[in-house]
């Protein structure tokens, strides 16, 4: 029996499952638990060929305190990194009960659980939601948060509970990392983002408008006060993010404390620039029209991640160009595979 495990909640998801291949990677042990509402069971599989082993993997919901603590009795859990919840801006305004039920009242069951475990050491995936309509850009982590729909309501809730935790009891190890616009796949092309429906993010309806799943790109505005008028995002390749919840968990480890700190490149890129590199990805043109803004839209959005850098010493590296070929590798093939696999 192994010393110790990582607990990832939402561990068959998208990000999750990249942070299960950059935690076995680093040597770490794992155990997943994830409900299934946005992922499917066959992601294990595809992990195991990418972490080298077979992590362990348990269908349950976060919100289920029995199931909980059955999971910190029977496992060698040392922390938890919690992925798991609903991040659908729109869905979450037409559903703010189930938002804030999934994302506050699971978040609360799993800290109730770990603190009966007496385990307390947690990571938490936070949103550059937080920061609302950013009053400057690049967004610091001391800059003025607030909320503009309950998703992003929901991720400030949560991140104020970890404050007064830690303040009650500073024993707790606790990092709050703020994601701006997670894009691309593992270079396998054996995981990546597969959102259930139609995609709201930009990457993945682009990647599906290039595998023809999608007629056209609609543009939501090019009237932005910026460089092509289009939106201005800071992506931030997934296995970068992933190695950044590595580079927080040793720092937990080695330092404890409450961490917070933004998980971006520092770089802006437009819609019309995420169109052209994809096209150089893929080889053909992307078809888009230029439509209304979309309700809620800033302009521009990216961070200063130099506090990452400093404390964890990570940075991203990834290029738009990587994100772009290893989602089209992931688009082309991975999803289909696993779709016609997991249909059978
Ligand atoms: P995802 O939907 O791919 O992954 C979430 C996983 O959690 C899914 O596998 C889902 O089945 C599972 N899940 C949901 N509710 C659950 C519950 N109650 N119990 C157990 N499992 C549950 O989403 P993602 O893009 O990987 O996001 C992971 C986390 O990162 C989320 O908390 C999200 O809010 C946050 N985040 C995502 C982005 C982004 O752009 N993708 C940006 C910032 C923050
Ligand atoms: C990016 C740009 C759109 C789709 C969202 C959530 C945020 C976080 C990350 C969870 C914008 C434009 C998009 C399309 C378009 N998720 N766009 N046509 O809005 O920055 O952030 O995902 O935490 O909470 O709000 O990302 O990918 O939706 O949009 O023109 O079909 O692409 O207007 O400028 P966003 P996005």
């Amino acid at each position: 029996m192994t010393s110790s495990m990582i607990l990832v909640t939402g561990g068959t998801g998208y990000i999750g499952s990249h942070a299960c291949v950059a935690l076995a990677q680093a040597g770490h042990e794992l155990l997943i638990l994830d409900n299934l509402c946005n992922s499917r069971a066959d992601v294990v599989d595809r992990l195991e060929i990418l972490c080298g082993t077979r992590p362990e993997f348990i269908v349950g919901d976060v919100r289920d305190a029995a199931a909980l603590d059955k999971l910190f009795a029977c496992y060698p859990i040392s922390a938890v990194m919690h992925f798991a919840g609903l991040k659908a801006v729109g869905d979450s305004i037409e559903m703010p009960l189930e938002y804030y039920d999934a994302n506050v009242n699971g978040t609360l069951q799993l800290l109730a659980a770990m603190r009966r475990a007496q385990v307390k050491t947690f990571v938490f995936s936070s949103s550059a939601t937080v920061y609302g309509h950013p009053a400057s850009v690049p967004v610091r982590e001391d800059s003025p948060r607030s909320a503009t729909n309950p998703y992003g309501r929901s991720k400030l809730i949560i991140e104020e509970i970890l404050d007064d935790i830690h303040r009650a009891e500073p024993d707790w190890r606790i990092a709050r990392l703020r994601y701006f616009n997670p894009v691309g796949a593992d270079e396998s092309g054996l995981i990546g983002e597969d959102p259930q429906g139609i995609p709201n993010n930009l990457m993945p309806f682009v990647a599906q408008v290039a595998v023809g799943t999608r007629e056209l790109l609609n543009v939501w505005g090019n009237d932005y006060s910026t460089p092509d008028g289009t939106g201005v995002r800071d992506y931030i390749h997934v296995v970068d993010l992933a190695e950044g919840h590595v580079a927080a968990l040793d720092y937990l480890t080695r330092k404890g404390g409450l961490l917070t700190v933004n998980l971006g490149t520092g770089k802006g890129y437009s819609v019309l620039d995420m169109v052209k590199t994809f096209e150089q990805a893929c080889g053909h043109v992307i078809p888009y029209k230029i439509a209304s803004r979309r309700a809620g839209d800033v302009a521009q959005c990216w961070a200063d991640p130099s506090l990452a850098n400093e404390l964890l010493g990570w940075k991203a590296n990834r290029t738009l160009k990587q994100m772009c070929s290893d989602a089209w590798r992931w688009h082309q093939g991975g999803q289909t595979h696993c779709r016609i696999q997991s249909d059978q």
